[in-house]
């Protein structure tokens, strides 16, 4: 069923796992997602960023969920990623998407607060949950390139203010995940901030947080890529046992992107590389949409623990 992530989120903080928050922009990339959380019985959040909406149309993307929906009888949130302001998470209140993340964390604080609590009020007003975020991730954002240095940690003594006046639903924090595949220099030994996280959820007793920037860039299909024809350098992601650790937490939402991208376009060079004279695009992307299912389904069994949880 379409449901909101209230339920999800109380089991999942009480139980000791996270949810993944896929991010879906077309037809096979939400079947792979679906098939291996189906499989595997664990609750999944979809999402929809602007750019899957200017991709895809929101009326594309709700008809795939809504097809997802009806395929399987795990719970489904459908959500929007990052939106940028109120008319935007208004929209996809009003097409029907059961959860929207307002993202004014680039604003200053007392605006973020306003936003926020704009985008609640409405949202609550319709069935709908919010999320938001405090802090900055470092990494590419739709067309925002925030450098690492620029980025800011959370900080943990604004939070229960932050989360008391806007109502908001869950909140994401920046711990030192970012967005894309280039999220660490090579050499370096990459480390979240789960001192911060530990911090944040004192201050906020049973409050779901979320990460995003959350994908650990599998070195396999990196290989993949650049073993047929791909150009990828140094791209390095966050590692699973710290994200595993931030699930058994506070944390109840992991955002993941990137991950799903590497494995559509390892599969997809792979067979076009293996198989140059195919022209049938089912058979191609069918290689994509299964290394987009491996990989969820990888993600639900060793970083998440939602297995069994639908
Ligand atoms: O947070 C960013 C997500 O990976 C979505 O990326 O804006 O290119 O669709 P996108
Ligand atoms: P990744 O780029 O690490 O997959 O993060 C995705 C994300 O946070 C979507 O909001
Ligand atoms: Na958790
Ligand atoms: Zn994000």
């Amino acid at each position: 069923a379409l449901v909101t992530s209230t339920e999800m989120f109380r089991k999942a903080y009480h139980g000791g796992y996270a949810v993944g928050a896929f991010n879906v922009n077309n037809m096979e990339i939400v079947q792979g997602i679906v098939e291996a959380a189906d499989e595997l019985r664990s609750p999944l959040i979809l999402q929809a960023s602007a750019g899957a909406r200017k991709y895809a149309t929101s009326e594309y993307l709700m008809h795939l969920v809504q097809a997802a929906v009806e395929s399987t009888d795990i719970p489904i949130v459908m959500h929007l990623d990052h939106g940028a302001d109120f008319d935007i998470c208004k929209a996809c209140v009003d097409s029907g998407f059961t959860s929207v993340m307002i993202d004014a964390s680039g604003l200053p604080f007392e605006e973020n607060i306003a936003t926020s609590k704009r985008v609640a009020e409405y949202a609550h007003d319709h069935g709908c949950v919010v999320e938001a975020e405090l802090g900055t991730l470092a990494g590419i954002e739709d067309d925002v390139n925030v450098a690492h240095d620029k980025a800011m940690y959370t900080d943990p003594d604004q939070v229960q203010e932050f989360v008391e006046k806007t109502g908001v639903d869950s909140l994401a924090i920046a711990i030192g995940t970012s967005h894309g595949a280039y999220k660490f220099k090579l050499g370096t030994n990459p480390k979240l901030r789960l001192d911060i996280l530990d911090e944040v959820a004192k201050r906020l007793p049973e409050f779901p947080i979320v990460l995003h920037g959350s994908s650990s860039v599998p070195q396999e299909y990196v290989k993949i890529i650049n073993e047929n024809g791909g150009a990828l350098q140094d791209a390095i992601g966050i590692p699973e046992d710290q994200l595993r650790e931030a699930a058994k937490g506070a944390v109840c939402k992991i955002n993941i992107d990137t991950d799903l991208r590497l494995g559509m376009t390892a599969g997809i060079r792979k067979h076009l590389r293996e198989h140059p004279d195919h022209f049938d695009p089912r058979q191609y992307i069918g290689d994509g949409r299964a290394f987009v299912k491996e990989i969820v389904k990888h993600k639900i069994l060793d970083v998440l623990g939602s297995d069994g949880k639908a």
